[in-house]
């Protein structure tokens, strides 16, 4: 169905890819190109990214994973270092500063907003007993963490920063675009079906570090050296200087990512648009319905409508919410279970009790929000969600 017809009376998910005619040709092409893997895609794809964030230094990667990952193993996260990270987050935040042998400290967030603050940073650090060698704020649903906040204390405590933005691509903050990584060592991108723009699976990591550059470039694919050699033996040669991985984005995906990238404005433009109409509707339902200030200065381009819902209040619970309003033709999402509560991690952090943290997942439920919405589907949301609130939740 093309983008924005006739949605009115479908199923609406959380979130949804939005894919034109101009992105599938810009598939074909690539596909009728010389190169399926590595090709000149992939360096336009990473030229225009940079440009449209603000950053020198842009490397594509197979997925918003492996973006942090390159990112925390360029920085030279190891055995021994300690890395702060908040427990409201997608468990890709934590799980690469332990695949590369680091101690987690997670940090609580600001229950109104789930973000980490520098009130919650500092306790962290407080509690961590040994070298931080990195802070990994997460920029959750499309509103930016305070940068210079936090960006100063890492200063401080001698720590690099590397900003989780896998929900914040075209998120303006006082410093810039999200990835302009004026505040910070490096930020990473997730093209992720639901996120704002995707390629399928992709990742990308900004940075304006020469040295960390060249680092993750090189770490993207097996650690290799191509090139500066006073003797190489000819043309094929080619040098491994360390462990590195397989973590290329194909040419395919990157020629996506470039028609995607053309879209931005219009994708930015429209969730804010469906974004302002839910906070005027829900104007009405406060208390009982919140959506999360925006940070001071910062102007979000919502990944995710993760709206904060009373349960408790209303008498009810988030299973029993949800269900009616899968019942009325809305779907919904949880972001997230506090990381730092997972099976594997419970043991690996003995994290005390997070209360922001926990206070933002009792009552946090995304509700629908992607480019092909019209407002007319933000208020049949929104009419779902009063008709819930109006008693007939358990009554159904
Ligand atoms: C906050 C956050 N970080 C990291 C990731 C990992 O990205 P990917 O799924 O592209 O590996 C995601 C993806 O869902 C995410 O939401």
């Amino acid at each position: 169905m093309p983008d924005g017809a006739a949605r009115t009376s479908a199923f609406l998910p959380y979130g949804r890819q939005s894919i034109d005619e101009a992105d599938i040709e810009a598939v074909a092409e690539a596909l009728r190109a010389d190169f399926l893997t590595t090709g000149p895609m992939v360096d336009r794809f990473e030229a225009v990214f940079a440009e449209t964030v603000g950053a020198p230094f842009a490397v594509a990667c197979s997925n918003g994973t492996t973006a942090l990952h390159l990112a925390v193993a360029a920085l030279d996260v190891g055995p021994g270092d300690i890395c702060v990270v908040p427990s409201i987050t997608f468990v890709a935040t934590a799980n690469v500063c332990a695949m590369q042998g680091a101690q987690v400290v997670f940090a609580d967030v600001d229950p109104s907003t789930g973000l980490m603050t520098e009130e919650t940073l500092a306790d962290a650090l407080a509690r961590a007993n040994g070298d931080v060698r990195v802070v990994l704020p997460v920029h959750l649903a499309g509103n930016a963490c305070d940068l210079a906040a936090i960006g100063a204390m890492a200063d401080r405590w001698g720590c690099s920063v590397v900003e989780d933005a896998c929900h914040a691509v075209g998120t303006t903050t006082p410093d810039g675009p999200v990835g302009s990584t004026r505040r910070s060592d490096a930020a990473c991108f997730s093209f992720h079906p639901v996120k704002t723009l995707t390629t399928g699976e992709g990742g990308m990591v900004t940075t304006r570090d020469a040295a960390l550059y060249a680092r993750m470039r090189r770490l993207r694919s097996h650690g290799l050296v191509r090139e500066g050699f006073d003797c190489s033996p000819g043309p094929w040669w080619y040098e491994q200087t360390e462990l590195g991985w397989n973590y290329r984005l194909p040419d395919i995906l990157c020629a996506l990512g470039v028609s995607q990238l053309k879209r931005l404005p219009a994708f930015v433009a429209q969730r804010r648009r469906l974004a302002a109409r839910y906070a005027e509707q829900f104007a009405a339902l406060a208390p009982l319905v919140r959506i999360p200030p925006a940070t001071e200065g910062v102007d979000p381009a919502l990944h995710l409508l993760a709206a904060r819902i009373d349960f408790a209040a209303l008498g009810t619970t988030r299973a029993a919410f949800m269900e009616q309003l899968r019942r009325r033709g809305v779907g919904s999402q949880v972001h997230y279970i506090p990381v730092h509560r997972q099976p594997y991690w419970v043991e690996r952090s003995r994290t005390p009790t997070l209360p922001g943290a926990d206070a933002w997942y009792a009552q946090t439920l995304s509700l629908p929000l992607f480019p092909a919405m019209t407002e007319a589907d933000v208020d049949r949301v929104c009419e779902a969600v009063a008709d819930c609130i109006e008693g007939k939740v358990l009554a159904a």
